[in-house]
């Protein structure tokens, strides 16, 4: 029997010795910087000469790994052993299988501080927020290995008295995981052993950015028993790499988590039957967001500014759930942009090494310059009211933005900028306000702050997301209490951490026996 399923807690840093841990953890993980990270095909380690090179965007000069670059000639390899492996492992016992997962949360939970450290390298994440991510990939692999042991002999449907019926999940094949840089931990181990614990195999192709957490995943799950070519970890370029799988004939599903663009294309490549293809390929797709906090007249207003500050600017607004656009009703517009510039200026961005910054570095040099664009847009669309500046000498830095007196047509509240940069808004009233708030095409978060109980409801209706939250921001979801994954341009509402979400992962199969 497993204990029920509740969800990791987070480390308070304010405690002295839980900082000394850290602190410990960081000198630890740094001993390993620099080191060298082979692919994983089949259990064998290949080291290929071209490398990708993981830097730390807090400071571009330290390396934190150099991992060996997969090729269309590698992923081919990787896709055999996957479709070999793939024979046997669909007919392993869902609990062994479940184990690992079990197993694997609990040797990260233990060495939990040293992979918030990898975090905070790799991912330039500052302490709460790196711990945040350690803590939602243990919580990934205790819900789904929950999951699957609940979903392992199927569900129950009828049978009349002359049959025997039975309504069965089994896996689809080999599946091509996809993941972000953003919840380098998390997304990429909550997609990856969702895949897995299914009785599927696995091609893992992480984010460039941020490949070598993909490799200690790969380490524990090997720790925990996973056998050799149920996963196989091919790091390479996405569109070499990723196209290649995507157009595969024999990959069956695609799991991928990342930006509109690279959404959109992978749908329309999967969807083209490849010759000697015998299936039609499943898609699980999340995709971005354009997220927004709804401000009525009758609300707390302290709540209102920290929510938008918060949401906006947490983990550098580099989360798909950030609060990039806030539509405030305009009886408080003054006041609530008020405080939202006063808490945005007590906010600094820095590396976030030791703590002493509310925000780290954004990923890259790629994201730098389209963040810093859209600051130059913004001060043609509205008022700069906070930030608006950068520093690229070290690391790469943004300071919190707040531009006021936006249209809601405006490129910055209708594109994602996927850093922090917040745009105002004002609406006449509350019907008003969620008319703007639904004006993008994407449908991934959304917060109301009011005390009206009738606005409430009318939002539970009419704001078109696929998490909404009341009287709080609208970042941290939490797996197994909020379900997340978004409408429209978000992508295919697949709702990570929630009881559906293994069911993608597979497929029904009803067998019917006359007694
Ligand atoms: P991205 O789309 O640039 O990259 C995501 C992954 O796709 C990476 O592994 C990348 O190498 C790969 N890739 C790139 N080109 C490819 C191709 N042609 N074929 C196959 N794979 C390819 O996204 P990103 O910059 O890593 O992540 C940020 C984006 O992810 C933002 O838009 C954010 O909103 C979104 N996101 C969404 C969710 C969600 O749950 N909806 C969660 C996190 C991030
Ligand atoms: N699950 C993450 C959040 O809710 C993306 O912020």
């Amino acid at each position: 029997m497993v204990v029920p399923y509740t969800h990791e807690p987070f480390t308070d840093f304010t405690v002295e010795e839980n900082r000394q841990q850290m602190l410990h953890a960081l000198k630890k993980v740094e001993k390993d910087l620099g080191k060298e990270y082979p692919l994983i095909i089949g259990g064998e380690r290949i080291t290929t000469e071209d490398k990708i090179v993981s830097v730390n965007p807090a400071n571009k000069e330290e390396v934190v790994g150099y991992v060996s670059k997969a090729n269309q000639e590698l992923a081919e390899k990787a896709m055999k052993v996957a479709d070999q492996t793939f024979e046997t492992w669909r007919k392993s016992d869902p609990k062994f299988r479940a184990d690992i997962l079990f197993r694997s949360a609990a040797i990260i939970r233990r060495r939990k501080h040293e992979f918030t450290a990898h975090l905070i390298k790799e991912g330039g994440k500052p302490w709460k927020e790196a711990d945040a991510d350690t803590a939602e990939a243990i919580d990934f692999l205790e819900y789904y290995g929950r999951q699957m042991l609940e979903l392992k002999d199927g569900v129950k449907i009828n049978s009349r008295p002359i049959e025997y019926n039975q309504y069965h999940y089994i896996p689809l094949g080999v599946g091509v995981v996809i993941s972000p840089w953003n919840f380098l931990f998390a997304i990429m181990a909550g997609t990856t052993v969702a895949a897995m614990v299914t009785g599927n195999t696995v091609l893992l192709k992480p984010a460039s950015a941020t490949p070598v957490i993909a490799y200690k995943l790969m380490e524990v799950l090997e720790e925990a028993g996973m056998p050799a070519g149920v996963i196989n970890y091919i790091p390479g370029p996405g569109k070499e790499v990723g196209d290649y799988l995507v157009d595969h004939p024999r990959t069956r599903f695609i799991s991928f988590t990342g930006s509109r663009e690279v959404g959109t294309r992978i749908f329309e490549r999967a969807a083209k039957v490849q010759e000697g293809q015998k299936w039609l390929k499943r898609t699980i797709i999340e995709m971005g967001g354009k997220d927004t906090i709804v401000v009525d007249n009758e609300a707390d207003l302290e709540l209102a500014a920290e929510s938008i500050v918060q949401s906006a600017f947490g983990f550098s607004g580099q989360k798909c759930s950030a609060c990039s656009r806030a539509v405030i009703h305009e009886d408080v517009y003054e006041e609530v942009k008020d405080r939202v510039v006063e808490l945005t200026k007590e906010l600094s961005a820095g590396n976030p090494h030791d703590n002493s910054h509310f925000m780290g570095p954004v990923i890259d040099q790629g994201a730098y310059d389209k963040i810093m664009d859209y600051i130059e847009i913004g001060k043609q669309e509205g008022e700069l009211l906070a930030g608006g500046s950068g520093d690229n000498r070290i690391g790469w830095f943004v300071n919190p933005t707040v531009f006021g007196n936006v249209s809601p047509e405006a490129r910055i509240m209708q594109e994602e900028i996927f850093g922090p940069v917040v745009a105002l808004t004002k609406a006449k009233n509350f019907d008003e306000a969620i008319e703007i708030a639904n004006n993008t095409e994407y449908g991934l978060t959304g917060a109301v702050i009011t005390n009206n109980r009738t606005h409430l409801e009318q939002a539970r209706q009419d704001f078109h997301v696929g998490n909404l939250y009341f009287n709080r921001g609208c970042t941290a979801a939490i797996v197994g209490y909020q379900p997340f994954g978004g409408f429209n341009m978000s992508g295919t509402d697949s709702k990570a951490g929630g009881p559906d979400y293994l069911i993608h992962h597979m497929q029904g199969k009803t067998s019917s026996e006359m007694l």
